[in-house]
């Protein structure tokens, strides 16, 4: 049957509205927060407790859908082509805990493996970014619902020394992927005279899903991430398409990235320019 992405959008920002309720109402700690696989990977008895009334309000909705979930991922869980919700319930955990105020639910439908739906709610500045794939995607704040990207006519891009450039840390700071963060950091900071890019500075806010969407919205240029997962790059990425934003893979060379990927590189939407930037971020990160 058809699948009526209209309907599940909206199911999807109420059931994000009372995600949100139920983030602001909690008091993490981040004493008493859990942690998954080190001390800089929480997790909280909130994100749990939203994973569950998402799963439990989408699919009693829709019982024949699939759901992937952060909390209740296990490894082997693959995506299917079947329509598919992908959800993370707390995406900034770690801002969460902090009350540090860039943190969100993520919730996205992937039909064929491809974001068809995305709703990504920060409850801490009442802020909603939406997407339906081929309608367009919007931000509503104070109630005012406005089409991204937020300049109606964005400005070209030149190169990485006009952006403002977003990468994260992430979790995992062991080895050659803590290697390879720390050398496109320093790259894109440094100087020309250095090699470097010289970028008009880097931003970590710490929500991959809030990175996509100021993407899509233009107040950042470029998101670069090595260790997402589908959850957090879902719903945003429907966004950023539907605002004329481009995203590839974060690994040198690869223009159609996957759900399954774990590394990205959001461009904004741009008259010309996109191209360039990528190939000037895919140098940084290969060199
Ligand atoms: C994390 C955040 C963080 C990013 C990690 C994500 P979580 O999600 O988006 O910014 O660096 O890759 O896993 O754990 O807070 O849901």
């Amino acid at each position: 049957a058809e699948i009526n992405l209209q309907e599940i959008h909206d199911l999807l920002i109420d059931v994000a509205r009372e995600a949100g309720r139920m983030m602001m109402a909690a008091t993490p700690s981040y004493l008493s927060s859990g942690t998954k696989k080190n001390s800089a990977d929480l997790v909280t008895e909130t994100d749990q407790a939203v994973e569950k009334m998402v799963s439990t309000r989408l699919l009693s909705a829709y019982p024949h859908f699939k759901f992937i979930g952060e909390e209740t991922y296990y490894p082997g869980q693959k995506l299917t082509q079947e329509p598919t919700f992908v959800v993370d319930p707390i995406d900034g955990t770690t801002n969460f805990v902090h009350t540090y105020p860039a943190f969100c639910i993520s919730l996205g439908l992937a039909v064929n493996k491809i974001a068809a739906v995305g709703v990504i709610y920060n409850p801490f500045l009442d802020e909603l970014y939406t997407g339906i794939k081929g309608r367009g995607s919007f931000v509503t704040r104070n109630g005012t619902k406005t089409r991204l990207p937020l300049k109606q006519e964005p400005e070209p891009l030149k190169d990485l020394s006009t952006c403002l450039v977003a990468t994260e840390w992430g979790s995992d700071r062991t080895g050659n992927n803590y290697a390879v963060k720390t050398k496109v950091f320093s790259k894109l900071a440094a100087s020309k005279e250095d090699g470097g890019a010289m970028v008009h500075s880097i931003r970590s806010g710490g929500s991959a899903a809030i990175n996509l969407v100021l993407v899509a919205s233009g107040q950042q240029d470029v998101f670069w991430e090595g260790g997402c997962w589908a959850w957090d790059v879902c719903a945003g990425w429907c966004i950023l398409v539907e605002a004329g934003g481009i995203m590839v893979d974060g690994n040198p060379g690869d223009w159609q990235p996957t759900m399954e990927g774990r590394t990205y590189l959001a461009v904004r939407g741009a008259p010309s320019g996109q191209k360039d930037i990528v190939e000037e971020m895919w140098r940084v990160i290969g060199e």
